[in-house]
């Protein structure tokens, strides 16, 4: 199984954002967290923001949208040419319809869900799919700690993925550090987001290392 790491530029400065994802090209994506101030209570940047990103970043784009009437905009973020996109389940009508706009539009479709919305409800819908983000925190803000208690649910997706012989990633996002991720590998994440992680550290290089290689040695049976 391959181990990405994909840092979050929630935690880097907002106002060297080239510079910032210059300092992470060894990482496998970067994770960029679009909030509208309405589905989380903080608010990040929009469309022109990341077609600027797309346009100078030296590795692809993996957007986590944490806006609400995901339906409508999501589709206008793969239109940009992110490498994937990623909406919440709670705040889109159809999560099934909304994905295949994405998957036409060139993008990787990525499903969310907030800790506290059971994953059972998805499982026959992975196919839709190309990744499925489980929130290990609730969503809105950098430097929260790591939930435990949504394990279970990664544990069920990495079973019926493996199962039914799926290429879905399966990506944990909040709260992960040197700490937590093994937790998170072992329950069956393959995809790591970290922001506080990565850039509260001065040598972010270094970071991302030690973080894929806590990973890869807890990696899911
Ligand atoms: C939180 C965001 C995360 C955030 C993670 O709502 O979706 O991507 O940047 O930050 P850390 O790794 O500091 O918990
Ligand atoms: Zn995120």
């Amino acid at each position: 199984m391959t181990v990405r790491l994909n840092p979050s530029i929630l935690s880097a400065d907002f106002v060297n954002l080239q510079a910032e994802v210059e300092r992470i090209a060894s990482a496998d994506l970067v994770h960029v967290d679009v909030m509208d101030n309405h589905f989380v209570p903080n608010l990040t940047f929009g469309p022109q923001m990341v077609g600027r990103l797309q346009a100078v970043s030296p590795i692809p784009l993996d957007v986590h949208l944490m806006i609400s009437d995901a339906d409508r905009w999501a589709p206008g973020y793969a239109e940009l040419g992110a490498f994937s996109v990623t909406f919440h389940a709670e705040a889109a009508a159809d999560v099934v319809a909304t994905a295949r706009a994405l998957r036409e539009r060139g993008a990787r479709a990525g499903l969310a869900v907030k800790p506290g919305t059971p994953i059972e409800p998805y499982l026959e819908l992975l196919p839709a799919f190309d990744q499925v983000l489980v929130m290990t925190v609730e969503p809105g803000f950098g430097g929260q700690s790591f939930m435990p208690e949504t394990m279970p649910k990664l544990r069920a997706l990495r079973a019926a993925v493996d199962a039914h012989g799926l290429d879905v990633w399966l990506q944990v996002d909040g709260g992960i550090s040197l700490d937590t991720i093994g937790i998170a590998a072992e329950a069956g994440a393959d995809t790591f987001v970290a922001g506080s992680a990565v850039y509260g550290r001065d040598d972010v290089a270094g970071a991302i290392d030690e973080l894929r290689a806590a990973a890869a040695a807890h990696r899911h049976a």
